[in-house]
């Protein structure tokens, strides 16, 4: 047996004694959970705001840790690794997978969502959701923060991001931070926004070349100063509300790109003419294509550096205070690690 987390309905949080995975399949892998990321999506769980969830699940799906046992036709990562596990399950056979897209399968399912996650002490995987990362290189812990960033480069792919764009990332949390400093890795100048002042000052320390609160600055004036009037190349919005979108084709240039990775279904209010007459790209972005080995060259080269986006760390069996502190401290949280 072993202990997991494990969301029953909305508010009931509980640490509850369950069998522990076994290998059953030769591609299977136990791994031994070190840490894992508390994420908006996990707290939509806990207070039943995710439409997409069902209970009881056993949440996390930003974790990794060491393997434990692999089975008999693993070959590319062994017993003792630490590796960062990937929480996208695609059917490889849908047009999406086939056309090299598997993160919008169209039967995604996500671990820590859709199946049991990673807030356990053991979790069993398979070897192509497994990725080793270099003890020597890397905080261990911060396994845990391989996804979030993989949201990351998935942003800046999508939005074709590249040297000397001039990007806007709305919202500085923790998503926006980890498009922002991929973003950087690319040599793209980046501005951000939000309306608390911790979050901007974290922004600017972990690398952002411009920050604005838009409840003390015009964002207008301030994005006509930092691309001379010409408008944004790029915009990528992590506040996510309708409002924030109408305000990035307000904001966008002629010929730029949007990335939108909004979750919520409450609409924009956007006139046609909006996209036609920039001619813009507004694209979405889910979950990471494949971005596993690319974030884990960025973190162990030091070209993205997490420590200031870890900001809390609790033990596993202290959740129910962890998922208060990121519901309630949006000052002082940016990425909450539970260990194991
Ligand atoms: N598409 C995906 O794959 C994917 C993955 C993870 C998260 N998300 C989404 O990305 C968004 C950001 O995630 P997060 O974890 O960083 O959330 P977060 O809530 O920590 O960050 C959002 C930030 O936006 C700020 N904000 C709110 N209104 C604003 C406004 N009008 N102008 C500027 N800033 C404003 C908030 O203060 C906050 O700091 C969420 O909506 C989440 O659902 C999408
Ligand atoms: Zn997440
Ligand atoms: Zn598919």
């Amino acid at each position: 047996m072993m202990k997991a987390i494990i969301v029953n309905k909305p508010f009931e949080v509980e640490i509850k004694e369950v069998p522990k995975p076994e290998i059953n399949d030769g591609n299977d892998i136990i791994i031994k959970v070190l840490a894992g990321g508390i994420c908006g999506s996990d707290v939509g769980i806990y207070n039943g705001t995710n439409s997409l969830a069902t209970y009881p699940r056993i949440i996390g799906h930003e974790f990794g840790g060491i393997i434990e046992a692999v089975g008999d036709r693993v070959t590319n990562v062994k017993v003792g690794d630490l590796v960062a596990v990937d929480n996208v399950n695609s059917c490889g056979r849908c047009y999406a997978c086939l056309t090299g897209h598997h993160n919008v399968c169209s039967t995604v399912e996500v671990t820590g969502v859709h199946r049991d996650g990673g807030f356990a002490e053991y979790v069993k995987t398979t070897e192509e959701n497994a990725y080793k990362v270099n003890k020597d290189h890397i905080n261990p812990f911060h396994v845990a923060l391989v996804e979030p960033y993989s949201i990351g480069v998935e942003a800046n792919e999508r939005g074709r991001i590249t040297k000397g764009d001039k990007v806007l990332v709305m919202g500085s949390g923790p998503i926006g931070i980890a498009v922002m400093q991929v973003a950087k890795s690319r040599g793209a100048e980046v501005m951000m926004t939000d309306l608390v002042n911790t979050r901007l000052e974290r922004a600017m320390d972990m690398g952002a070349d411009k920050v604005v609160n838009v409840l003390e600055e015009s964002l207008t004036d301030v994005v006509s100063e930092f691309t001379n009037g010409e408008g944004l190349p790029v915009i990528v919005d992590s506040v996510c509300t309708p409002r924030s979108l109408e305000e990035a084709l307000e904001l966008v240039s002629p010929a730029g790109r949007i990335v939108s990775l909004g979750t919520g279904n409450k609409p924009s209010a956007i006139p046609q003419v909006a996209f036609t007459k920039k001619g813009v790209d507004v694209v979405g972005s889910r979950l990471n294509n494949y971005r596993f080995p690319h974030v884990i060259e960025l973190l162990e080269s030091g070209a993205i550096t997490p420590e200031k986006m870890h900001t809390h760390t609790f033990e596993f069996t202290d959740v129910k205070e962890a998922l208060e502190e990121v519901m309630n401290n949006k000052d002082a949280v940016c990425k909450v690690v539970l260990t194991f």
